[in-house]
């Protein structure tokens, strides 16, 4: 019996002394993600495009890519709080990719485009080469 509660005052003692940690490491991955991250508007209108039936497609979230509408790694660099969304359309399709990246049907365009608040704001411009 006295061995069996050693082992458990042991392992308890572990996982107290391991919490802090634990809550530490929650604690700044918390902190870090309480401002979402913003796209920039790489175009005021959607992109038509022809999308492959069965085929993995990366839709750019950040509005960084040089692909549009498409990633191209971008937020790697310019928006590391955003990833591109990942869709397998089930067949060969013709659709509008949104390009304000405001979406509320993502990755599709529905109208939000249309907006005062995408009208009125600045469109992302490439400053480097
Ligand atoms: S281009 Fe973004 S909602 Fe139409």
């Amino acid at each position: 019996m006295n061995t069996l509660v050693t082992k458990l005052e042991q392992k308890w003692i572990s996982l107290t002394l391991k919490q802090p940690w634990i809550a530490a490491t929650a604690a700044s991955k918390v902190s870090l993600s309480t401002i979402p991250p913003e796209p920039v508007i790489p175009s005021k209108k959607p992109f038509k495009v022809e999308l492959v039936g069965g085929k993995r497609h990366s839709w750019c979230t950040c509005g960084h890519s040089r692909k549009q509408p498409f990633c191209d790694g971008a937020h790697k660099t310019r928006a590391p709080g955003l990833s591109p969304l990942r869709f397998v359309p089930e067949k060969d399709s013709t659709v509008w990719l949104c390009g304000c990246k405001h979406t509320n049907n993502p990755p599709y365009c529905d109208g939000t485009h249309k907006q005062d608040f995408i009208l009125s704001a600045a469109l992302h411009e490439h400053t480097d080469s």
